[in-house]
C-alpha cells in the first residue's frame, strides 16, 4: 500500500501550439479512463493555458505552468503571477526547473521567491532540484540537492510544505536518454526525505511527495515507482507523445490495473 498519491506531470517545455494542446487531452482521455489511483499533471506553455482548463473541466487532470514571477502585479514585462496562473485555472507550477536556473538565472533565491509567492496566491509549486554530473562524480549529490531544499523551501512553514511536490531531477538525466537508476533516485529521494524530516519534522517529510525526473519512458517508469520514496515523475521528452505519455500513466501496462 502507497503512503502518498502518486503524481505524475508532463512538462511539454516551449512545445505544442493551442490546437495541438487540445488534440493531445482529448487523445489522452480515453486511454485514462479508470486510472484513479493517481493525480496527472499537464504543465503546458503559457499560451495553451487558457484552452486547456477549458478542456480539463471534464478531466481528472490538473493544470500546471512551467514557471511564475514572485510579484502579483506591478511594472514587470513579459512576467506572470501567480494570481493570473489561479485565474487562468492552474492548480499546480513547477519552479526552479534546471533549464530556468541554467538559462534563464534562476537562483535558490528566486526559487524561494516564487515558491512563497505560489503558495500565498493558492498554487502548488512542483520545485525541482538535482545535481550536475560534475557534482555527483565528486560525491556532491546529497549536498547539492539538501542546499536547494533547503533553501528554496527556506521560507515555508510545515503546512506550506506539505502542500509542494519535489521533483529530484539529475541535470545529466534530463532529455540525454540517461536515467537515474531507480536505486540512485531511491537513495537521493531517501536523503531529500531526511533534510525535510530534520527542517519540518517526520510527519511533513512522510507525506510530502518526491517526483524523480530525467528520461523517464513507458520502459522504466514501473521500476522507478517501485522504490518506496518515489512519488511520481516528472516527464519531459516523453510526455509530448500522448500515446508514449499514456503508457507512463499506466506504469507500463497496455492498461488499468
Ligand atoms: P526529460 O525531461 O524527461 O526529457 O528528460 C524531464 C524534465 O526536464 O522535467
Amino acid at each position: 500500500m502507497r503512503v502518498r498519491r502518486p503524481i505524475i506531470a508532463a512538462n511539454w517545455k516551449l512545445h505544442k501550439t493551442i490546437a495541438e494542446a487540445r488534440q493531445f487531452v482529448d487523445d489522452l482521455q480515453p486511454q485514462c479512463a479508470g486510472l484513479e489511483e493517481l493525480d496527472v499533471v499537464l504543465a503546458a506553455p503559457f499560451t495553451a493555458l487558457a484552452v486547456l482548463h477549458e478542456r480539463l473541466q471534464t478531466t481528472p487532470f490538473y493544470l500546471a505552468a512551467q514557471d511564475v514571477f514572485w510579484e502579483a502585479q506591478g511594472a514587470y514585462t513579459g512576467e506572470i503571477s501567480a494570481p493570473m496562473l489561479l485565474d487562468v485555472g492552474c492548480t499546480y507550477v513547477i519552479i526552479g526547473h534546471s533549464e530556468r536556473r541554467q538559462y534563464f538565472g534562476e537562483t535558490d533565491d528566486t526559487v524561494q521567491k516564487k515558491v512563497s509567492a505560489a503558495l500565498q496566491a493558492g498554487l502548488r509549486p512542483i520545485v525541482c532540484v538535482g545535481e550536475a554530473l560534475v557534482q555527483r562524480q565528486a560525491g556532491e549529490t546529497f549536498r547539492v540537492v539538501a542546499q536547494q531544499v533547503e533553501r528554496g523551501l527556506a521560507s515555508c512553514t510545515g503546512s506550506d510544505v506539505v502542500q509542494i511536490v519535489l521533483a529530484y531531477e539529475p541535470l545529466w538525466a534530463i532529455g540525454t536518454g540517461l536515467t537515474a537508476t531507480p536505486a540512485q533516485a531511491q537513495e537521493v529521494h531517501r536523503h531529500m526525505r531526511a533534510v525535510l524530516g530534520h527542517l519540518w519534522g517526520e510527519e511533513v517529510a512522510n507525506a510530502i511527495r518526491i517526483q524523480y525526473g530525467g528520461s523517464v519512458r513507458p520502459e522504466n517508469i514501473a521500476a522507478l515507482m517501485a522504490e518506496e520514496d518515489i512519488d511520481g515523475a516528472l516527464v519531459g521528452g516523453a510526455s509530448l507523445d500522448v500515446a508514449s505519455f499514456a503508457q507512463i500513466l499506466l506504469y507500463g501496462r497496455s492498461e488499468p490495473a
